[in-house]
């Protein structure tokens, strides 16, 4: 079964085509031909995840799934939450969000954060998400290469690397989209044709 993941982030891809069975051919925005941007307008992360999602779907009718995620730090109350890609600015760079977070934390004791993911899923004009989540902590220095976003400075519990310093089948396995990407997986092979 073809089927198209809304994104054009190839960390994101990576991470998904790790988890999911071969009969699943699963195929990015750019191999679809969309090069677009879609807005995120939506004040949830699930509301966001269901926009692209709808959008990819309603433009060339096919089976698709869109995520969306957020970082949640407690000491700034849930934010920067459903505005993380824009927590620096409309067209904020991953580093800026970056230092942006580790100067709102300057000299914050609490450090407790989480990544939140919802995949909303269109298969077959039946609709369906799937959720994950994992707690750490925000460190004050950046560490590691690998990976993107807030990964430099996010240290998951029950660990001491970042997101960007742990192998991709470490962070996958644990991770908030990981997580999510789990449950679809799961899911598909329960709902597949080729089963
Ligand atoms: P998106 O809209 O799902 O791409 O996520 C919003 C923002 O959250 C991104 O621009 C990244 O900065 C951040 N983000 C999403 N997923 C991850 C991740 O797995 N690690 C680190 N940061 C992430």
């Amino acid at each position: 079964m073809k089927l198209i993941f809304a994104t054009n982030n190839k960390h994101k891809l990576l991470e998904a085509t790790a988890k999911f069975h071969s009969s699943i051919a699963l195929e990015s925005l750019s191999e679809l031909g969309f090069t677009g941007d879609i807005e995120e307008t939506a004040d949830t992360i699930e509301g966001n995840a269901k926009i692209k999602a709808e959008y990819i779907h309603n433009l060339y009718g096919v089976n698709c799934f869109a995520d969306d995620t957020g970082l949640e730090v407690d000491a700034l109350g849930g934010v920067p939450g459903v505005y993380s890609s824009r927590y620096a600015g409309e067209h904020a760079t991953y580093q800026d969000n970056v230092n942006k977070l580790l100067k709102a934390m300057q000299n914050e004791v609490n450090r407790k954060a989480r990544f939140r993911t919802c995949i909303y899923l269109i298969l077959n004009n039946k609709h369906y998400t799937f959720e994950g989540m994992v707690n750490g902590k925000i460190i004050d220095t950046p560490f590691g290469t690998d990976g993107f976003g807030y990964d430099p400075v996010f240290v998951p519990d029950g660990y001491d690397k970042t997101f960007a310093e742990l192998p991709l089948e470490v962070k996958n396995k644990i991770s908030h989209r990981g997580l999510a990407l789990d449950k679809l997986a799961a899911f598909l092979l329960e709902n597949s044709d080729n089963k």
